[in-house]
């Protein structure tokens, strides 16, 4: 982290992208099971999620001054509201499949509204710039290295590196919302994202786990499969283990999202949806530009 450089690409708005999802096979991650319903039930919580994150922002909307920052939370909101929409069709995709989705959504949707109703404006805005240092890494994450999606579905990869991207472009939106209207105090700033992320992970556990009783397989062969599959995201070499140290630069007292570069191949995606109007060919290119 450089503190004196700032890196910063503003939010675009893209709107009714099509990523073929219906198309998409079941277990889209290689045939293996325990990393699509993980990558699943991480996607399970985007539609309703960025809703909330929505919601949140708005409680602070007509404190904001700043006709730039005024501007950014538009486009934020813009941008999350079709992020929700691409999610909603990855959410029907599972209850075709026999998923419990609804039963997800229904406790989910239940959790925000009491955030949103018996929390304070000051605690929803920490919770949404938290939740939204763990989005913005998302493009790093999965896209640095070629290999990390290598065995992913094409359609799937492309939804993603979408969404990444968009994630990297409004970054600091809600960063900049709570620390320029939020009042909010440092120590629920830090406390938000260490709160977040064990929900995120618990409930993402629980999902997957949940989802895989669905496909059929015993109690077993999901701890056998857990034990095979979570190193890959947790062990030393894990994909999320490498970006331990971004993720811990929140709790540095000067942090801000724009100290964080921009990921490296960002402009192919840029460029080649410009080309093509195609948000697959897009996510492709993206995709193929890692490392
Ligand atoms: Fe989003
Ligand atoms: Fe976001």
């Amino acid at each position: 982290m450089n503190a004196l450089v700032k890196y910063q690409v503003d939010p675009v708005v893209r709107t009714k992208l099509d990523f073929k999802l219906e198309d998409v096979p079941r277990f889209w991650f290689g045939g293996d099971p325990f990393r699509t319903r993980l990558f699943d039930a991480l996607s399970l919580t985007f539609p309703d999620g960025e809703r909330y994150f929505i919601e949140s922002v708005r409680l602070f909307r007509n404190k904001i001054t700043d006709p730039d920052l005024q501007q950014r939370v538009a486009d934020f909101i813009r941008q999350e509201a079709q992020h929700g929409m691409a999610h909603d069709k990855m959410n029907q995709v599972m209850k075709d499949q026999g998923m419990p989705v609804d039963r997800f959504i229904q406790l989910l949707q239940k959790i925000f509204k009491f955030e949103l109703s018996q929390r304070s404006p000051q605690y929803n805005i920490a919770m949404t710039a938290a939740a939204e240092h763990l989005t913005a890494l998302m493009a790093e994450t999965f896209y640095r290295h070629k290999a990390t999606l290598a065995e992913a579905h094409p359609y799937v990869r492309a939804l993603l590196a979408w969404h990444s991207i968009e994630e990297m472009e409004h970054r600091d939106v809600a960063f900049d919302v709570m620390q320029q209207v939020g009042e909010v105090p440092d120590h629920l700033r830090r406390f938000a994202l260490a709160f977040t992320t064990i929900m995120m992970f618990n409930f993402t556990l629980y999902r997957a786990n949940i989802m895989l009783k669905h496909d059929g397989f015993s109690r077993l062969e999901r701890i056998k499969m857990a034990a095979q599959g979570l190193p890959w995201f947790f062990g030393k070499q894990g994909i999320l283990s490498a970006m331990r140290s971004e993720y811990l630069d929140w709790f540095k007292k000067d942090f801000h999202p724009s100290q964080h570069p921009v990921i490296r191949q960002y402009q192919v995606w840029v460029d080649t949806m410009a080309t093509t109007n195609d948000p697959i060919q897009a996510g492709e290119a993206f995709w193929q530009a890692g490392l």
